[in-house]
């Protein structure tokens, strides 16, 4: 007898997030910026004068084009999708079903997700314990080993926010006989991309989000970077029209007014710096440097600090696990709700 649910599907705990209520929200690494109203206004013109009853333009060509202006890219090294998340399924359908998986631990855990939900076999190498440096020979070593169909990196990682070399990730793609994806999410708060060596290994696809530093974690849009000969493989992985017309346009006036998300950045690394020294106050409590637009701290009594934080109306998260112990995450917010957090991270250490 055939079973209802593939066992692959039924192993799995999947995707979980609790949710709360209305709190000062540390606690998904979302843009703590909507649009100012200005630009909302132009996407809702924009979208007014669209025919909402005909399908999108396949494969999004108009946004893949400002996408590429952007990017100074081709646009057929661009592929659209409703959110990075998309792009690591779709990659993974196109290059490794009951395959090769290789990242590192602790990484993103969508990655272990939908590899686990092809029936590919996931290979985690642990980052270095003090300052989840990558593990290069350790890594190297399993790459040639096994020779994974893919690889992914996350770069900044997270949870933990820091930066991996350029010259590892060089190291990476020269010895990688297959994929490798290096998840780019949060690469504007790091001023580092390697979108440089894409010409040069076309085995590299860059994913990226429009999530994050463009404000729009509530549209769904990302996309990738990659050879031309890739991208035309891994969009036969993705069902067409599923970016709808009107994420569309959104994020079409979002490219036009760019500069709104450098005026993000920029603060946004302010504030992670005023976060990590003040909470680099508290002696109880170990904070890690950060490229991305949350910072990872770890204290022994970490679930009942998070539990302290959400009885004062601050969600952040707790990211503990067999490889992470006791740690907790704090997205960077706007000015005031940072203050809110440090004022009431003070309280529950003082009280
Ligand atoms: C490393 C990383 N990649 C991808 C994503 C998902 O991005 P998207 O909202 O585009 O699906 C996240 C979201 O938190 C992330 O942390």
């Amino acid at each position: 007898m055939s079973p209802l649910i593939r066992k692959e599907v039924k192993k799995l705990h999947g995707y979980t997030l609790a949710s709360y209520g209305n709190q000062t929200k540390l606690n998904q690494n979302e843009s703590a910026y909507d649009l100012p109203l200005a630009i909302k206004k132009k996407a809702l013109a924009r979208l007014e004068a669209l025919a909402w009853n005909r399908y999108p333009t396949p494969f999004c060509a108009p946004l893949c084009q400002k996408i590429a202006d952007y990017e100074d890219c081709d646009k057929e090294a661009v592929l659209v999708s409703g959110g990075s998340n998309i792009l690591i399924q779709a990659i993974l359908l196109a290059s490794s079903i009951e395959g090769k998986v290789l990242t590192v631990t602790p990484s993103f855990s969508l990655y272990d997700i939908e590899a686990a939900l092809l029936g590919n076999r996931l290979i985690s190498v642990p980052l270095e314990k003090e300052d989840f440096a990558f593990p290069k020979e350790k890594f190297l070593a399993r790459l040639k080993k096994e020779k994974p169909n893919v690889v992914f990196l996350a770069n900044p990682n997270a949870p933990t926010g820091n930066l991996f070399s350029e010259e590892d990730l060089v190291a990476v793609l020269k010895a990688a006989k297959g994929l490798v994806v290096v998840d780019e999410a949060y690469y504007p708060f790091s001023d580092f991309t390697l979108k440089s060596r894409l010409k040069q290994f076309p085995n590299l696809i860059l994913t990226r989000t429009f999530s994050k530093a463009f404000s729009l974690g509530g549209v769904r849009l990302g996309y990738l970077l990659a050879d031309p000969s890739i991208v035309r493989e891994v969009q036969k992985a993705m069902l067409p029209f599923s970016v709808g017309l009107l994420s569309q346009a959104v994020g079409e006036v979002v490219l036009e007014e760019e500069g709104f998300v450098r005026s993000i950045v920029n603060e946004v690394s302010r504030e992670r710096e005023i976060v990590y020294q003040g909470l680099r106050q508290f002696k109880e409590l170990k904070v890690y440097p950060s490229h991305a637009n949350f910072l990872l701290f770890q204290t022994k009594k970490a679930k009942a600090l998070f539990q302290k934080l959400l009885g004062q109306g601050v969600l952040i998260r707790d990211v503990s696990g067999p490889q992470l112990p006791n740690s907790l995450r704090v997205s960077i917010g706007s000015p005031s709700e940072n203050r809110r957090f440090l004022e009431a991270i003070s309280h529950a250490l003082t009280a």
